[in-house]
């Protein structure tokens, strides 16, 4: 982007595709720092979730993210001053979340703080919206894809490291629900900008991806040469 707000490097696709671990990646590679921007949704479906807060009341869950204390620190993420960064990875959260996400209000907020978060700042993002909505001017966008079933076996072996054992057609089920509203929900659905670069992840270790992704950033985009 252009002066004031730093360099921002956009990067959507639906879950499983391997986003996080290629943004975080990523920023490593490059020095930037990296947002999550699904994890902000998260914490405000966790946040009303557990205050009992009825995720179809839209002006409740509105006015809840308005006054949502949300701090972001690279992998950490708190609400109200309390670490949730955990709390917001349970399978009821992940559903709420494209829940909440569907709603006008809680994005508008949203994309508020996360135009903030890259003020004056270098940055990698992940989200479904950040090159088509929120940096629209962004240098340089990807979108992630991946088959449904590689995606489910990933989130699988994710749950399971994180000692949760969730049949793979319980979670391939969620995940086309999620995916639906997502897609097709009228604000800001899931696509890719049209000078995204789509970058197929089915087949390619995560290695291949982002070797891949920082090949294309650093031909388009003037940065420091590589220390290593
Ligand atoms: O990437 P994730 O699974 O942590 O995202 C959680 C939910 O938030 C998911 O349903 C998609 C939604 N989301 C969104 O609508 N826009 C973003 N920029 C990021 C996530």
């Amino acid at each position: 982007m252009t002066a004031g707000t730093g360099i921002v490097i956009t990067i959507d696709g639906p879950a499983g595709t391997g986003k996080s671990t290629a943004a975080r990646r990523l920023a490593e590679r490059l020095g930037f720092s990296f947002l999550d921007t699904g994890a902000m949704y998260r914490a405000i479906a966790w946040g009303c979730l557990s205050r009992g807060i009825d995720l179809t009341h839209h002006a409740l869950v509105t006015g809840f993210a308005q006054q949502a204390q949300l701090a972001l620190d690279e992998g950490m993420i708190s609400l109200d001053g309390h670490n949730v960064s955990e709390a917001i990875r349970m399978p009821q959260v992940t559903l709420a979340a494209s829940q909440v996400a569907a709603i006008e209000g809680v994005r508008e907020q949203m994309v508020a703080l996360q135009r903030q978060a890259a003020c004056g700042q270098n940055m990698v993002t992940e989200g479904r919206d950040q090159g088509t909505i929120v940096f629209p001017e962004a240098p340089c966008k990807f979108f992630l894809t991946a088959s449904p079933l590689v995606r489910a076996k990933r989130r699988e072996a994710q749950l399971r490291s994180a000692g949760q054992i969730v049949p793979l057609e319980e979670i391939l089920q969620q995940q086309q629900i999620r995916d639906d509203r997502d897609e097709n929900r009228p604000i800001a659905p899931l696509k890719p900008a049209p000078d995204a670069t789509i970058v197929d992840t089915t087949a390619i270790t995560f290695d291949e991806v982002i070797t891949q992704l920082e090949e294309v950033v650093r031909s388009r985009v003037p940065l420091p040469a590589a220390t290593c």
